[in-house]
C-alpha cells in the first residue's frame, strides 16, 4: 500500500512555484494574491492564514483582506471591485463560506473572471466544461488529479467514484478527470446522499474521491480490493486530548479502509496541502493570461 504524500508534492509545486516567480521578479514583474475573509470562522480563519503565510514564504505578493462578519452586501462588492481594478493583484478569493447574510453567488460572479483563481466563477466552471485551457480550474480538484499524475496512477480508462457533488470539489473534480487528455479520460461517476446503494456503487471504483465532510464514512465495504482512495475531507473532531481539543480527520475509516488500498491519501497531509499550491499556480497563471 502506497502512502500518498501531499506535503511531498505540494512542496515540489510550490518549488517550481518560486522558480517560476524568480524568473518573472527579474523581467519586473510580481503576482500577487489577495484574500478576503469575513466574520470569525475558526477554520476559515486557519486556511487564509496558511495561504497567506504560503506567499510571504515565497515572496509572492499577497494581501489579506479581514472583515467583520456584520459586513453588508455591499460592502463586500465594493472590497471586490476595487481588487478587481488593483493592477498590483491578479488573484481574488473570497473563503467559503461567507456569513448567511452573504449572498455568495452573486460575490463569486462580481470577481474579475481573469483574477478568479479559485474557479468558482461561471464563465471558468463552463469554461472548464468546455476544456477551455485558459479557464481556471478550482484548487482541490486541481490538487487531487496532480496527486494521481505525481503518483503515476493511470486515470485514462478508469472508472472512478467520486462521492459528493459541491461546486468546489466534487462536479469540477468530475469534469476534470473525465476531459481529454492527460489525467482525464476516466470514466466518471459522481455519486451523493441521494445514491441508492451506495457502497456497491463506490465498490465499482478503481480511484475512490471522497469529498462530502462527514467524518470516517466511507468505510471497507465502500471499497475494491486493490482501489485508489483520495480523502478531501478535513473534518473536526472534539478530542480531548489533543492540545486544542480537537483533531482534523478525513471522510475515510484510515485504519479500516487503507489495508484494501493501493495507494491512498492520510489525513491531514494528502489533499489538504495540495490545495494551497493549485492556488499558487493559480495565481501565477492569472499573472501570466493578463500580462502575456
Ligand atoms: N473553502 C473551502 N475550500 C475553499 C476554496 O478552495 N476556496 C475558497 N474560496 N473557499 C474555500
Amino acid at each position: 500500500m502506497t502512502l500518498i504524500d501531499g506535503k511531498a508534492v505540494s512542496q515540489k509545486v510550490l518549488t517550481e512555484c518560486a522558480e517560476k516567480l524568480t524568473r518573472l521578479a527579474a523581467q519586473g514583474r510580481k503576482p500577487g494574491l489577495a484574500v478576503v475573509l469575513v466574520g470569525e470562522d475558526p477554520a476559515s480563519r486557519a486556511y487564509v492564514g496558511s495561504k497567506v503565510k504560503t506567499c510571504a514564504e515565497l515572496g509572492m505578493h499577497s494581501r489579506k483582506i479581514e472583515l467583520k462578519a456584520a459586513t453588508t452586501q455591499h460592502e463586500l462588492l465594493a472590497v471586490v471591485e476595487e481588487l478587481n481594478y488593483d493592477p498590483d493583484i491578479h488573484g481574488i478569493l473570497v473563503q467559503s463560506p461567507p456569513p448567511p447574510h452573504i449572498d455568495e453567488t452573486a460575490i463569486v460572479r462580481a470577481i474579475d473572471p481573469r483574477k478568479d483563481v479559485d474557479g468558482f466563477h461561471p464563465v471558468n466552471v463552463a469554461g472548464l466544461a468546455l476544456e477551455d485551457g485558459a479557464a481556471f480550474v478550482p484548487c482541490t480538484p486541481l490538487g487531487c488529479q496532480r496527486l494521481l499524475l505525481e503518483y503515476s496512477i493511470p486515470t485514462e480508462g478508469a472508472r472512478v467514484v467520486i462521492i459528493g457533488r459541491s461546486m468546489i470539489v466534487g462536479k469540477p473534480l468530475a469534469l476534470l478527470l473525465m476531459a481529454k487528455g492527460r489525467g482525464g479520460n476516466a470514466t466518471v461517476t459522481v455519486a451523493h446522499s441521494r445514491c441508492r446503494d451506495l457502497p456497491g456503487v463506490c465498490r465499482e471504483a478503481d480511484i475512490l474521491i471522497a469529498a462530502i465532510g462527514r467524518p470516517g464514512f466511507v468505510t471497507s465495504d465502500f471499497v475494491k480490493e486493490g482501489a485508489v482512495v483520495i480523502d478531501v475531507g478535513i473534518n473536526r473532531v472534539d478530542d480531548a486530548s489533543a492540545k486544542n481539543g480537537y483533531r482534523i480527520v478525513g471522510d475515510v475509516n484510515f485504519e479500516e479502509v487503507a489495508p484494501k488500498c493501493s495507494a491512498i491519501t492520510p489525513v491531514p497531509g494528502g489533499v489538504g496541502p495540495m490545495t494551497i499550491a493549485m492556488l499558487i499556480s493559480n495565481t501565477l497563471k492569472a499573472e501570466r493570461l493578463i500580462h502575456g
